[in-house]
């Protein structure tokens, strides 16, 4: 039932970009039951301000696109590699999305600083030594109640073990691992109340 959020051209491109990443040797992306959950998370958080870091030929920004969309959000997407960004944009341009998504090429520790924010839905896909780093930059131009998923927390479990271990210590954070895809960490950045324990926790608790 992805059609009454995914348009017919969109699929198009998620079909094609999924495609070329399989043939490719220089592109990893995420697969597709990753690309369907974070597309269903973003619908269900009706999250608008997104930012992608890592968007290699644009795969998880078809997906999240899309979702944001249909919410009337947009998504901010960076890349390190020209190459990747510029197949990206074509990408995106062909998925209708270009009026949702914004494609930057540069570093992510140069990007992130100059970003004013505030964002409410993070997806953390670059490179896997900086993922500490890059959610340090971009924790603080967090919304409340914003959600940020790192990918890969499965698939280079010893390489982020310490940033996981390190989110989950944080105050005002609920982080779970789900065993989705590559194995997706969803931290949510808790409203300051409940962080401080000060809400009834009848309040909240499903
Ligand atoms: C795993 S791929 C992203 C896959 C993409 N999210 C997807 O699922 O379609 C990681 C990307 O991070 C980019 N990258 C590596 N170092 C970076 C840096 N310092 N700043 C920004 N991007 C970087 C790489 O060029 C690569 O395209």
């Amino acid at each position: 039932m992805l059609e009454q959020t995914i348009t017919p051209a969109t699929w198009k491109e998620i079909e094609r970009v999924g495609k070329l990443v399989r043939e490719r040797d220089d592109a990893w992306a995420i697969p597709r039951v990753s690309g369907e959950f974070l597309h269903a998370l973003v619908l269900a958080g009706d999250f608008r301000r997104g930012l992608e870091i890592g968007t290699s030929y644009g795969y998880s920004g078809l997906w999240l696109g899309a979702a944001l969309r249909h919410n009337g959000g947009t998504l901010l997407t960076l890349d390190a590699s020209a190459v990747k960004v510029k197949a990206a944009r074509a990408a995106f341009a062909r998925a209708g999305l270009d009026g949702t998504v914004t494609a930057m090429h540069g570093a992510a520790e140069e990007i992130l600083p100059q970003l004013p924010g505030p964002f409410d839905f993070v997806f953390l896909d670059a490179d896997k030594p900086s993922t500490r780093r890059y959610f340090e930059l971009v924790w603080p131009r967090l919304a409340h109640r914003a959600t940020l998923v790192t990918d890969n927390v499965t698939s280079h479990a010893e390489e982020l073990a310490a940033f996981v271990a390190y989110v989950r210590a944080l105050a005002g954070v609920c982080s779970v691992l789900l065993p989705i895809g590559s194995g997706l960490e969803v931290t949510v950045k808790l409203d300051t109340d409940i962080a401080s324990g000060a809400l009834d926790g009848a309040d909240w608790v499903i």
